[in-house]
């Protein structure tokens, strides 16, 4: 097992060290469900996950899971983008979680798109509380990838320091474009 962790791993223990018994959190997109399991094991049965996304076969999917594991009760499902979230959500949260691109074993032509994904983020950060953290697992071997990347960057670089700081850990010397990870903590 290795030292460096991957992106994924690491966009979780962020997420562990943030996020506390009782509180409310989002998955920005579901997909196959495993960071809503992960996320409704850190809110415990006095908190809540919002679970969004934009295909009826990834809740499918997320609700047999946390049926599953018996954790359904502590999840709110919610079929839209994830550029609406303020609409679904009160704020504040403690936490954000983005798996961006396609849904595995689904249908590829459906992903997030720079324009939704970068609106979403904008949503979130108005929503979290301080100390509260938005990751983004970002991958760019897909079409559109890359510009949605650049896109996100864009927006956290001009992010004040003084209210936000912002994390991008990735790998230098892997081919086949391998995911990256931004974190942004909200400082007060
Ligand atoms: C890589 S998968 C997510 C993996 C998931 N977090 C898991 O643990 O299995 C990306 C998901 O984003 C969804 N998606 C695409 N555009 C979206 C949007 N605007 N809002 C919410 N979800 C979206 C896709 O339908 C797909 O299921």
């Amino acid at each position: 097992m290795s030292t460096i962790m991957k992106p994924l791993h690491m966009a979780r223990n962020f997420i562990r060290a943030c996020v506390c018994n009782g509180e409310q959190v989002i998955d920005a997109t579901a997909g196959n469900g495993y960071d809503t399991f992960f996320l409704a094991q850190q809110v415990g049965d006095g908190g809540k996950v919002f679970s969004f996304d934009v295909q009826e076969e990834a809740l499918g999917r997320t609700r047999k899971l946390l049926e599953e594991k018996n954790l359904l009760h502590r999840v709110v499902l919610i079929l839209d983008g994830h550029e609406h979230i303020s609409y679904h959500v009160e704020k504040p949260v403690a936490a954000i979680m983005f798996n961006l691109g396609y849904l595995p074993g689904g249908d590829h032509s459906i992903i997030t798109r720079p324009k939704t994904t970068v609106r979403a983020l904008q949503a979130g950060l108005s929503m979290l509380k301080p100390q509260g953290i938005i990751t983004l697992v970002v991958y760019t071997g897909h079409e559109g990838g890359e510009e949605e990347k650049r896109a996100l960057i864009s927006l956290c670089q001009r992010l004040d320091q003084k209210q936000f700081t912002v994390l991008h850990y990735s790998m230098v010397n892997q081919v086949n474009d391998p995911p990256s990870l931004i974190v942004v903590e909200k400082i007060h």
